[in-house]
């Protein structure tokens, strides 16, 4: 239950400022301000991107508690907000806690988004739901019979950038969309739990199923183990969707360099969206004409456009929404029914490696 005015951080605050997305204006700053009580959210898990939720849970007035099994983890962010430093059943026990924040390890996400709708609470989990697809639906059926907000940090859907580049290809201005490629490489954290498919790959399945609306027909992946056996560091995965439209990812996270990249070719023009540009240059439009009346199409090429798109950070973004679905009750983008979509890629992706590794 919410309560006007409820305690955050064991201090009483406002409870009045939650975000809501404005409908029809995705070029500009896509969440506004609006009346709501904020839900008191405990984080899960303080620690490597625990810690970011927890600074923006704080920034919203919404940090309750933290909770995490490394004392010293737990102690650094009880400290640095002020909260109070429980246990994950302490958390669950507690009355006036309406929701849960779960940034602990991949494997435990399936267990903890149980146990926390289990107690009533609204639930907020990183990416992956779970490791498993039955698993994954379980949560689902779980969260609607219990009346409560069930979502999935796929939080680059929170970009305002991507947010402009779905608007993009949802209303035409690329044409027909014939090919997506996404790359996601990095010195990245090296995991031993999950491999890079699970640990990076959700985001770019997660912005394509997006772009394209439709579910894939077709997912095959390839991946090479490097660092310890049968956990992949590099892999690329192929996607066929019913209206023809292909799509590959790559994602690795032993590359001496950074990249994060996704490219749509459309019959009118091709975008690309690289996040390691600086914002102005995040998102580029290139309306480049391809005539193929000649035997040998011919090529003019323009000069990229960048749309206005108004700075955000995505996690505040993503962690308002939540706030604001528990609120109003509605449907967050990353519910579990999208996140099941992509965890049914996952899980093909995954199948299709073992396969070709002879398991
Ligand atoms: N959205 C993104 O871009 C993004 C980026 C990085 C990580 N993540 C996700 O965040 C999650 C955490 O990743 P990380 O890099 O912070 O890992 P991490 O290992 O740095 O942190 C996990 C924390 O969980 C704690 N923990 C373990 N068991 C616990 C339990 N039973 N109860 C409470 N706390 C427990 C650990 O002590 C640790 O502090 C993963 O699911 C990962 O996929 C998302």
């Amino acid at each position: 239950m919410l309560h006007e005015g409820g305690k955050a951080g064991g201090s009483r605050l406002p409870r009045s400022t939650v975000a809501e997305p404005v409908d029809g204006d995705t070029q500009t700053f896509p969440f506004a301000v609006t009346a709501h009580p904020i839900a008191r959210t405990a984080c899960i898990g303080c620690g490597y991107w625990g810690k970011k939720v927890a600074r923006n849970l704080a920034a919203l007035n919404a940090l309750h508690a933290v909770a995490d099994t490394s004392p010293a983890a737990l102690a650094d962010t009880s400290n640095e907000y002020a909260v109070p430093g429980h246990t994950f059943q302490q958390v669950l026990d507690d009355p006036d806690c309406d929701a849960v924040a779960i940034a602990s390890p991949a494997s435990l996400h399936g267990d903890h988004v149980r146990r926390a709708l289990s107690a009533g609470k609204h639930v907020f989990v990183e990416k992956p739901l779970a490791l498993q697809v039955f698993e994954g639906r379980s949560l689902v059926k779980l969260a609607r019979d219990r009346g409560r907000i069930l979502m999935v940090g796929h939080v680059l859907r929170y970009h305002p950038i991507v947010i402009a580049l779905v608007e993009a290809a949802r209303s035409g201005r690329l044409g027909s969309i014939k090919h997506v490629y996404s790359r996601r490489f990095g010195l990245g954290k090296i995991r031993t739990e999950e491999d890079v498919i699970w640990s990076f790959a959700p985001h770019d399945i997660s912005i394509i199923l997006a772009l394209l609306g439709e579910t894939p027909t077709y997912v095959s992946g390839e991946a090479t183990s490097i660092l310890n056996p049968g956990i992949a560091d590099i892999a690329n995965i192929h996607l066929g969707f019913p209206s023809g439209v292909t799509a590959r990812i790559s994602v690795s996270w032993l590359n001496p360099t950074k990249e994060q990249r996704t490219v749509i070719i459309g019959s009118k023009a091709h975008a690309v969206f690289d996040d390691t540009q600086p914002w102005e240059k995040k998102l580029q439009i290139y309306d480049h004409r391809i005539d193929l009346s000649d035997a040998a199409p011919s090529i003019s090429r323009a000069d990229p456009v960048s749309p206005t798109v108004v700075q955000a950070e995505p996690l505040r973004e993503e962690l308002s929404h939540f706030l604001n679905c528990v609120a109003t009750g509605r449907q967050p983008v990353t519910d579990g029914v999208e996140a099941l979509g992509v965890l049914n890629v996952l899980e093909q992706a995954a199948k299709s490696v073992r396969a070709k590794a002879g398991h």
